[in-house]
């Protein structure tokens, strides 16, 4: 299950360069990486405020707006300030389910330019162990490189 890591990040910068703002940034990059990657059901973006996370910009099925720090996997990436992938998210403790087809994920902290979380990159397939130690690196990459040309305000 190979993606154009590559590709995607050009992609992403074009975006950026035509506007860097956070809706249209993370709207598109969030189409971008459902319609490039295989085996996906969401992927998006859960957003940090008034100490919580909250539902940003998504593709998928309708899902929870509001994530406690330290509640599920998007909570857990969130205040640990680290990935975390889940091969079967039945076997994680306090799984939050928004779509039943989901089976396994990754979340990928965003943080601001003092290192500070300011949100979670939520990737959710109906695959079993879908994303691999390479998707980790390659979406590492990619939040990396988005944090360095979004535009927050
Ligand atoms: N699975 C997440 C909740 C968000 S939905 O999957 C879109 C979690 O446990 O954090």
């Amino acid at each position: 299950m190979n993606c154009d890591y590559d590709l995607m990040t050009r992609q992403m910068v074009g975006f950026a360069e035509t506007d860097p703002h956070y809706i249209p940034l993370l709207a598109n990059v969030s189409a971008l990486l459902y319609q490039s990657m295989d085996d996906l059901n969401w992927a998006g973006f859960y957003l940090m405020r008034g100490g919580r996370l909250v539902l940003g910009p998504f593709q998928g099925q309708t899902a929870c707006i509001h994530i406690p720090l330290g509640k599920g996997v998007c909570g857990t990436a969130a205040l640990t300030n680290k990935t975390v992938r889940v091969a079967n998210v039945h076997e994680f403790e306090g799984h939050i389910t928004c779509d039943s087809r989901s089976l396994s994920e990754i979340v990928i902290p965003l943080r601001d330019s003092d290192g500070k979380v300011v949100g979670v990159l939520d990737m959710d397939s109906p695959v079993e162990d879908r994303f691999s130690g390479a998707d980790q690196a390659g979406l590492e990459g990619l939040c990396r490189l988005l944090e360095t040309v979004i535009s927050w305000v």
